[in-house]
């Protein structure tokens, strides 16, 4: 069972408030009769829902957890390096994308959704969500990495502190850093902050999800019930 207006808003023809006024106002229909509380639930599999004379067909809400491969683009362009390709055309055609961004070479855990809101909360800056990249770098100090703990000054913004572990106490080149942001190349410029360079990331874990080992590159499944949850998809 789902909200009336969040089923309306999960069709993408509505956002959750125009969906919501949309009800209010008497314009929607579930099996025939005008419903007018947004909050009513319905049976997602087994109504007819109408909105201003339209028929709204029940999109169903997907998580899909990939192990991106280098040289995939996180768009939903039509690009044949789109990560969207690696999926099938009938998942392709749930209006899926990208739950926020890697770079072209990065490498990981990438989510994709077709429920905007939860995307939408789960990006938002102020839900401090945490993304673990394992790296590879040019050896740093111990100094240069008490900087990337402590943040770093990267022109436009300030980091917020991170934990960067490194594999092994003579190791300077390989380890773990956890960040709570996710501005455009963060942890490149990061590491270039502090005269360092990242030469291989791969993001291992995003809002609570590990990136599945079972997973090789290019592969992909659903999330279960729990883990979608989890996000914030009711
Ligand atoms: N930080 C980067 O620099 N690149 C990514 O892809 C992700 C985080």
């Amino acid at each position: 069972m789902i909200r009336l207006d969040r089923y309306l808003a999960q069709s993408g023809l509505y956002s959750r408030s125009e969906a919501s006024k949309a009800i209010r106002r008497g314009a929607v229909t579930v099996d025939g009769a005008v419903i007018r509380d947004p909050s009513s639930k319905v049976d997602e599999g087994a109504v007819s829902v109408t909105a201003d004379g339209k028929k709204i067909p029940w999109a169903r809400v997907v998580w899909v957890m990939l192990n991106k491969p280098a040289g995939t683009v996180s768009t939903t362009d039509p690009d044949p390096r789109s990560v969207l390709a690696l999926l099938p055309p009938e998942y392709r055609r749930m209006g899926l994308f990208p739950c926020g961004r890697l770079d072209v070479d990065t490498t990981g855990l990438l989510l994709l959704t077709n429920d905007g809101e939860a995307a939408h909360r789960l990006l938002s800056p102020k839900k401090h969500c945490e993304k673990t990249y394992r790296f590879t770098c040019l050896p740093i100090t111990e100094e240069q990495r008490e900087r990337l703990e402590a943040g770093v000054e990267l022109g436009d913004f300030e980091t917020q502190p991170a934990s960067v572990r490194l594999d092994a106490p003579d190791d300077r080149e390989h380890g773990e850093i956890t960040v709570t942001e996710g501005k455009f190349h963060q942890i490149k410029r990061m590491f270039q902050a502090v005269g360092s360079e990242i030469l291989t990331l791969e993001r291992v874990r995003f809002a609570g999800l590990n990136l599945d080992p079972a997973l090789r590159r290019g592969e992909w499944r659903l999330l279960n019930d729990e883990e979608a949850a989890g996000l914030g998809s009711e």
